[in-house]
């Protein structure tokens, strides 16, 4: 079957099997590996991605389910070549020891943050409440999402306000938004 969605403001078009895992579809037809593929039983959350802007578990939904809607992945985080504030959090907080969990969790900050721009440590571990960190860093993940909620701009733009001198904030990594479909 034919399917069509934008993925990371890229329109994507491919003919796959009606049975393909949305997972899998974005690894391993788009070539997007940042959306990593752990339990395969709806338990890890760590290939979360958003679908319309919400965190759902790429490997309970079949890239058909995904036809027709907007996509963002870990890959779609930064854009112009900058961190999003929340990759800058769990830069600048050490939200990540294996990274494993990490594009999973990221994305579930960006949704929650969209969605409620101050929120407190229940309500930002009430998010991450489905996802699992085999390396139980929770605590620095939760300081990650509160570096990102206190710094909406990122660190590039708050040095500028503040004129301080935060080191590791010039990241620039390569664009990757522009998925092509080869299937
Ligand atoms: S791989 Fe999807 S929840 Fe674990
Ligand atoms: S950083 Fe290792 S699983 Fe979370």
């Amino acid at each position: 079957m034919q399917i069509s969605m934008t993925v990371n403001g890229s329109e994507v078009v491919s003919d796959i099997e009606p049975r393909v895992l949305l997972v899998h579809y974005i690894r391993e037809v788009l070539g997007l590996t940042g959306t990593h593929w752990g339990c395969d039983t709806t338990n890890c959350g760590t290939c979360v991605v958003l679908m319309d802007g919400q965190p759902v578990k790429s490997c309970t939904v079949l890239a058909a389910m995904a036809a027709g809607h907007d996509i963002r992945t870990v890959e779609g985080l930064a854009t112009a070549g900058t961190l999003d504030p929340v990759q800058q959090g769990f830069m600048e907080e050490h939200g990540l020891q294996c990274g494993f969990c990490t594009p999973g969790m990221m994305l579930t900050a960006r949704a929650l943050l969209d969605k409620n721009p101050h929120p407190d440590d229940i309500e930002i571990r009430k998010a991450i409440s489905g996802q699992i960190c085999r390396c139980t860093g929770y605590a620095t993940i939760v300081r990650s999402v509160q570096w990102a909620a206190a710094h909406p701009a990122g660190a590039v733009a708050d040095v500028a306000a503040t004129d301080e001198v935060l080191e590791g904030t010039d990241t620039v990594i390569p664009d990757v938004a522009d998925a092509e479909v080869k299937a």
